[in-house]
Parts: structure tokens; sequence; C-alpha cells
């Protein structure tokens, strides 16, 4: 396996472009499978596991693919399969994603269920109640969820979802382009990367109002084309690379981002104590290191990211005073408190809430996590303690970062990968 070995004291310094969005590639790429009329060219994918786990995928349902530079070509004419087995769905949730587009298209879908995840329960009851709300019939046998569309092809309904879910709306949304008749989304999410799943199916010819809202209204069509595309960047990936900036006293410049994508947490940087920055498609994020103690609550776009919310903790440990940290999206999305807490933090949690109390002088040990972004905050941590951090299996952060420690060495951290065994 490996590991990230980092020597804190560095600043990070310099400029770096921002990687292309893994959130919104997954529902992208998934939409390619609604047309069978061509190549797509898919633009600015991130290099990451998840993304090959999506080709290993797009292989078993007969697509054709090939990765090149960050650039994606997906053929989907030849598809025959309609089944995503349990060896591929188990590496990844998002290969719920499979389900719209190929219930869409083909009628019938046949989806393993994705197992348990490492920050609480991660429910899909609202993707399939929004399957079922456009004509779908489901049964959920030995493991697979199996759609079938009434009468061969899905119909447009209401579907009003209770809770914001990022997924379940971009499955209803690729499930309903190619309905019949109107389909009106309420409490859709109006995350970016949404947004950017609505540009592409446009793109493809798919008629959707209410872009950007949590209103979308969709007038099916019978068939969609192929297209070339390019992705947004990464708001989570930029999001930590400022975080990183900040609680060394550096300054860093991030390139082709879009800032509206990112402005509650802008905010909370400036609110912290940093200076921000922005042109068109620039962020500049300077810190002095002497950071003020900002509470955050994660919720649903526009509000503070649940996806940056581990990573910000890392920051107020080196913050004057207490910071209070909620979670509203993920209630038990807080593995990396103990792991901070063994570097030396002081965070306290109860429920959902968690209070850090800063600044505390950390220093490096090994530290281990068992999710994506949670492991981001203990790079972070590892950026600024005394001595040096091992990060155990970046596999969790190669999942959503394109080399990760390749882009901190350039912006001056002391930083390498190794591998090491578990077993001694
Ligand atoms: C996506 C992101 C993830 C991010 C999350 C919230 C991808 C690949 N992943 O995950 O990084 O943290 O949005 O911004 O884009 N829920 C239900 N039933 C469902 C679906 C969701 O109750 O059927 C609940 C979840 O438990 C959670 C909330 O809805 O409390 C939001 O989850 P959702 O937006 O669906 O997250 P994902 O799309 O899985």
């Amino acid at each position: 396996m490996d590991k990230l070995v980092i020597t804190g004291g560095k600043r990070i310094e310099g400029e770096i472009t921002a990687s292309g969005s893994k959130n919104s590639s997954l529902p992208i790429i998934a939409a390619t499978l609604l047309s069978g009329s061509g190549t797509f060219t898919l633009h600015r994918i991130p290099d990451l596991q998840d993304i090959t786990t999506f080709r290993q995928l797009f292989d078993h349902l007969g697509a054709e693919t090939a990765f090149s530079h960050n650039t994606l070509t997906i053929t989907t004419a030849n598809v025959q399969s309609v089944l995503a087995p349990y060896e591929l769905v188990k590496k990844m949730r998002a290969s719920i994603y499979l389900l719209g587009p190929l219930l869409a298209r083909f009628g019938h879908a046949r989806v393993s269920l994705p197992g348990g995840c490492a920050f609480g329960p991660r429910p899909i009851d609202l993707h399939l109640m929004a399957m079922e709300k456009l004509g779908a019939r489901i049964t959920i046998e030995t493991g697979f969820i199996d759609a079938v569309a009434e009468g061969g092809r899905l119909k447009g309904a209401t579907i009003d979802f209770p809770v914001s879910s990022v997924g379940a709306t971009g499955n209803a949304l690729m499930a309903a382009v190619l309905a019949e008749g109107t389909t009106i989304i309420r409490n859709a999410a109006a995350e970016p990367e949404i947004e950017a799943l609505c540009h592409f199916l446009q793109a493809m010819g798919a008629d959707i109002r209410g872009t950007g809202t949590t209103e979308l209204i969709i007038h099916g069509c019978d068939s969609l084309r192929h297209v070339e595309f390019s992705n947004i960047f990464d708001r989570i990936e930029a999001g930590t690379i400022l975080a990183a900036a900040a609680i060394t006293g550096g300054s860093v410049t991030i390139r082709g981002v879009i800032p509206s994508h990112m402005e509650s947490v802008l905010q909370k940087f400036s609110d912290a104590g940093c200076r921000i920055e922005t042109t068109d498609d620039t962020v500049i994020l300077k810190s002095t290191g002497r950071l003020k103690a900002t509470d955050i609550t994660a919720e649903p776009f526009p509000a503070f990211p649940t996806d940056m919310q581990a990573q910000w903790m890392a920051l107020m440990t080196q913050a004057e005073g207490t910071s209070e940290i909620t979670d509203h999206v993920y209630h038990e999305r807080f593995n990396h408190i103990p792991e901070l807490n063994r570097l030396g933090a002081h965070i306290d949690i109860e429920g959902n809430w968690a209070v850090v109390h800063g600044p505390q002088a950390l220093s490096g040990t090994k530290v281990m996590s068992t999710d994506l972004r949670a492991s981001a905050s203990l790079v972070l941590a590892g950026l600024v303690a005394e001595g040096t951090t091992e990060v155990l299996r970046v596999y969790h952060l190669d999942r959503g970062y394109e080399r990760i420690e390749t882009r901190l060495q350039n912006l001056g951290a002391e930083i390498k990968r190794e591998k090491y065994s578990e077993f001694g």
C-alpha cells in the first residue's frame, strides 16, 4: 500500500491550475449511456481511481473508452448489457448513476446495490423513489436493483424530493431527459456539479429549464446526440489547496476556477483572517498564519459543503479561539477527529457538532483514515505538525485528488509517497 510522508513546517506558495471535478465527471460519464449516436469527447476529466472504475463498468456494458491527458472518449453505440456487477459497484457508490441512463435508454437496468460507507448510512431510497415516479417497476433481490420501465419507456412525472440529494437529482435528470412527457423535479440539488450535468445534457439536445435552481423542468425527447464537452473545475480540490496555504501561512493562486462555485468557502477563509482576491477564473489566498476561530455548518449548496468540513476542522486546530463545526448533510462524518486529536488537536464531539479548541501545536505521527476528505484533513494537519506525519492508506485520497503529493510538492511542501506493508 502507499502512504504519504510529510515533514511539517513548509509554507505553501505558488500558482496552480485546478483539476477537473470528480463529482461532475461521474454523472457526465454516466449520461453518455443515454445516446448511442457516436463518440463523446470529454475534456478535463481527472485521472482518479473512480474514473478507472467507471471505465471498467463501461467495458463491462460493452462501451469503448480511451483516456489520455485528462481527455476521455466514450462510444456507447454497442452497449448490450444493462447489468452493473457487484465487483465493480462495491468499489464506488456513484455506480448508482448508471441506473437512470440505462433505464431511460433501454427500458431496463440491473445495478448491484452499493455497499456501506465509511461515514454512516448512505441510503438510495430517493434514487429508487424517483425511478418509480417515472414509471419504473423496481424489485430488489439477491443484492441487485432490477428496474423495468412499464411499457418500455419512462413517463414524465413530478418528483418532490424530501431531502436535497445530489445523486438522486442527477439520476432523476438523466432518466427524465428521455422520458415521454414533462418531468418536474422539486427540491432538486443545485450544486454546481448538477448544473454542469444539466449543461452537458442540454448540449446533447435535452430540454431542461431551471438549471442551477432547486426546480428543474424537463421536456423529454426521443433521442440525444454525442458531443464534445469540457468539465468544470473541482471546487473541493481547490478549497483543499487554499486550506493548505491558509494553514501554513502561505499564499496561493489557483487558476481555472469559477469563484461563484466556492463563495461560501471563500467567505469563511476571509472570516478566518485570510486575504482573498478573485478574478473571473482565478482565486488568490494570502495567509499570515494567524487564523481566527470561524464556525461552519455544512449544508447543501450554496452553503458550506460537507466535502470541505474535515479540511476546515484541520485548519481550525491552528486558529485562535474555539470554533464550532456542524454537519447537517452527513451526521456521522467525523472519522478525522480521533486522528486529528492523535496529532495533538483538541476537538470535542457531540452528535453532529464538533468543537475545536485552538490553537494547538501538532506533532507528527502515523495516522490513517477511512474516507477521502478525512484523509485530506490529515494531510493538511501534517503540513503544520512538527516532525514527520505519515498518512497511511492513501488510496482513499487517490479516489478524489489527482497526484496530490506532486501538486503540493510543486507548491513547496515536503511530501513524498512511499510503499509500506500493513503486516509489518
Ligand atoms: C454527493 C457527492 C459527495 C457529497 C454529497 C453531498 C458525488 C459522487 N458525491 O454524494 O461527495 O458529500 O453529494 O454534497 O457526487 N440521501 C437519502 N436517500 C438517498 C440519497 C441521499 O436519504 O437516496 C441523504 C444522504 O444520506 C445525505 C443527503 O441525502 O444525508 C445528501 O446526500 P447526497 O446529496 O445524495 O450525496 P451523494 O449524491 O451520495
